[in-house]
């Protein structure tokens, strides 16, 4: 008598009623993982004041932390770092870097950075002055930082529904252009130098923005004078959910989407460590001539020459052949399928995620997750914290201690998001990662009920999420 056998011995795809796929890219080199013994972390996460930013990579089996700088680069890339020309001007490289800017974002000038934040406070430094008011479809950590440290207040405009993990909206980036409106109306375009819009949006969970509401966006703003900067940093991944998800896109091909995208703004900031798959590296590119030559002379202060910002030759190198890899449409529709595959795991296991998903991590509710730790708890630290315990991965908070204090009053911000974040680096784990990952959140869920949440036992001054540290309850 033969025997049915049990569904998890069907591949992922049967179970999922499709063919299976698999990455699209075959392992060339190997980097062994580490595996520690449960007393191990416990004494490791200790040492590190529970902040998994504090952990040394060495006690870490699989790193969720970032995707940023993570990523593996490619043969051709590799070969391209042989290519470097170390000049300290004018290297060839730079002039790679300069044509596959042009190519694929299309704008008409640029220059290298060290990384984003490099860029962003090139950018700020040079269209913001001190009372100025900024809007951006949520904050990001250092962006926002950028833009008060040049002496602008930074307003919200994203949708309501951004700070809902539950509500299924497509596009959850989207500017609501009526507060774009009351924005302009309360403070006058003459005070807001440029709206800044990130796609996707990282603080809200990988979500994107539309086409449409970038060029509606658009529209608006130049009736007033407005500049629209773009965060660029996962705008690739942004063009596959506009493929997937907008009426008209189906047919176009990544690059072209992301052309378009790039042609509704005025300029855009770069953390190319994301997107473009590189481990270091950024730039900030503008049509705008005028604009240019200030960022070309401050560039030379902050960064390095305006031929090399911070970076070496092959680094360029490197980035100008990542760009082009990132603008794959294969290549994205398995990075972010990826992340879909883990997110529809927990989805299935019912465990409580921001939805719906989005293109470069899972971001778990830590407010659903631990309803009994209030928010000044840290429940997505906690959360971070056990996931560490149990299996030796590492994720990151994104709630209460990233928002960091309200400069006028002192007190916590406190987002409506309080999320734990599981960030896949590109082209660097399996689809066996994913299951091993699903796995442990898992067993954190069945015990979420012994949860006691942290104290913040020091806060640095800026940025406090990186190196605060904590004692557990
Ligand atoms: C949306 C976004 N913008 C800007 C940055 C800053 O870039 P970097 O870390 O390269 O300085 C990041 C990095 O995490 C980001 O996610």
């Amino acid at each position: 008598m033969t025997q049915e056998r049990p569904s998890s011995l069907h591949t992922m795809g049967q179970q999922h009623g499709r063919r299976s796929w698999a990455e699209p890219w075959k392992i060339k080199m190997v980097e062994p993982l580490k595996v520690t013994t449960r007393e191990q972390r416990v004494t490791a996460l200790e040492e590190a004041g529970y902040n998994t930013f504090l952990l040394r990579s060495d006690d870490v089996y699989i790193d969720l932390l970032t995707d940023s700088g993570t990523s593996a680069m490619s043969d051709r890339q590799w070969a391209g770092m042989m290519l470097g020309d170390e000049a300290y001007a004018g290297s060839r490289n730079f002039y790679h870097l300069d044509a596959a800017i042009k190519r694929f974002y299309g704008y008409a000038y640029m220059v290298p950075t060290h990384q984003g934040r490099g860029a962003e406070h090139l950018i700020s430094q040079t269209l913001i002055k001190a009372g100025d008011h900024i809007g951006g479809n949520m904050y990001f950590t250092t962006t926002r930082l950028h833009q008060e440290l040049a002496g602008a207040t930074f307003h919200d405009v994203i949708l309501d529904v951004a700070h809902d993990p539950q509500d299924l909206h497509p596009f959850k980036g989207n500017v609501d252009l009526a507060k774009v409106e009351a924005l302009i109306e309360r403070y006058g375009a003459a005070q807001i130098p440029y709206i800044s819009l990130a796609a996707t949006v990282n603080m809200a969970g990988g979500q994107p923005v539309s086409m449409a509401n970038a060029r509606e966006l658009k529209a608006l703003l130049d009736r007033h004078g407005i500049r629209l900067m773009l965060d660029a940093t996962r705008l690739v991944e942004n063009a596959l959910f506009i493929q997937e998800r907008e009426e008209g896109y189906a047919d176009k091909s990544i690059a072209e989407i992301c052309l378009e995208f790039c042609s509704l703004t005025d300029g855009a900031w770069m953390s190319a460590k994301k997107d473009n798959l590189v481990n270091i590296g950024g730039w900030l590119a503008v049509n705008d001539y005028s604009v240019f030559e200030e960022l070309r002379n401050l560039v030379v202060v902050y960064e390095g020459l305006h031929t090399y910002g911070g970076l070496a030759g092959r680094d360029m190198e490197a980035l100008a052949i990542g760009i082009e890899e990132s603008m794959q449409d294969e290549h994205i529709r398995s990075r972010v399928g990826q992340v879909r595959y883990l997110g529809e795991l927990l989805t299935e296991w019912d465990i409580p995620i921001v939805q719906p998903i989005g293109g470069h991590a899972i971001f778990l509710d830590a407010r659903r997750f631990y309803p009994q730790l209030a928010q000044d708890l840290f429940p997505a630290q906690t959360l971070a914290a056990e996931l560490y315990l149990d299996s030796g991965i590492r994720s990151m908070e994104r709630g209460i201690a990233s928002a960091g204090r309200n400069a006028e009053t002192g007190d916590h911000n406190r987002p409506k998001l309080e999320l734990t974040r599981l960030t896949i680096p590109r082209r660097v784990y399996t689809q066996a990662h994913m299951d091993v990952v699903a796995e442990s959140v898992k067993a954190c869920f069945d015990a979420r009920d012994a949860a006691r949440g942290l104290d913040m036992a020091y806060e640095p001054k800026y940025l406090r999420f990186f190196q605060a540290r904590f004692t557990p309850r």
